[in-house]
């Protein structure tokens, strides 16, 4: 008897413990879920000659104003420059995404900037309706 109530309490203690280190997912998640992953992957790896990877990338990692734009604007243009990503290209086309909001678009970025290796700083709804304004 005595075994099995600290097995219980070990137990419950486990479920305590798993539940408290369990953070929310943040917002942007689920927005690259529904609506990047299927060309920039789970990992953020992209596509070899497809789709660019996000992880490691030099302009999501970049916090300066221009790169901070350049992201928005892929997001709500699309690309499909054929220009070369850090070194490599990609021949597959991005869709534009203005239906989504300057918070889903805010939040995504924020997102993949804090997201696998990558450490840049977040993007506020703000901007991208400054953005949204200034391009569409
Ligand atoms: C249909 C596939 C597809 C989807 C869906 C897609 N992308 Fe892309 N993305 C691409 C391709 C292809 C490129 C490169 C286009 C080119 O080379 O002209 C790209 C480029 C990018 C870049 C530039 C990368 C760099 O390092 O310069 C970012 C950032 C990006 N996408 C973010 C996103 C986000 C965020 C979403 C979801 C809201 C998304 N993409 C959805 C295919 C996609």
């Amino acid at each position: 008897m005595r075994l099995v109530s600290t097995v219980l309490v070990a137990f419950f203690l486990c479920c305590v413990f798993v539940s408290w280190q369990q953070k929310p997912a943040p917002p942007g998640e689920k927005v690259y879920k529904q609506y990047c992953l299927s060309c920039h992957m789970a990992d953020g790896g992209g596509v070899p000659h497809l789709n660019p990877p996000l992880d490691g990338s030099s302009l999501v990692n970049k916090n300066d104003q221009q790169s901070t734009q350049k992201l928005i604007q892929i997001v709500l243009k699309g690309m499909t420059d054929r220009v070369p990503i850090d070194g490599e290209y990609y021949s597959n086309n991005m869709a534009a995404h203005a239906h989504l909001s300057n918070q889903e678009i805010a939040d995504v970025l924020t997102y993949i900037r804090s997201t696998w290796q990558n450490k840049a700083s977040a993007i506020s709804a703000k901007e991208v309706a400054q953005m949204r304004k200034k391009l569409l």
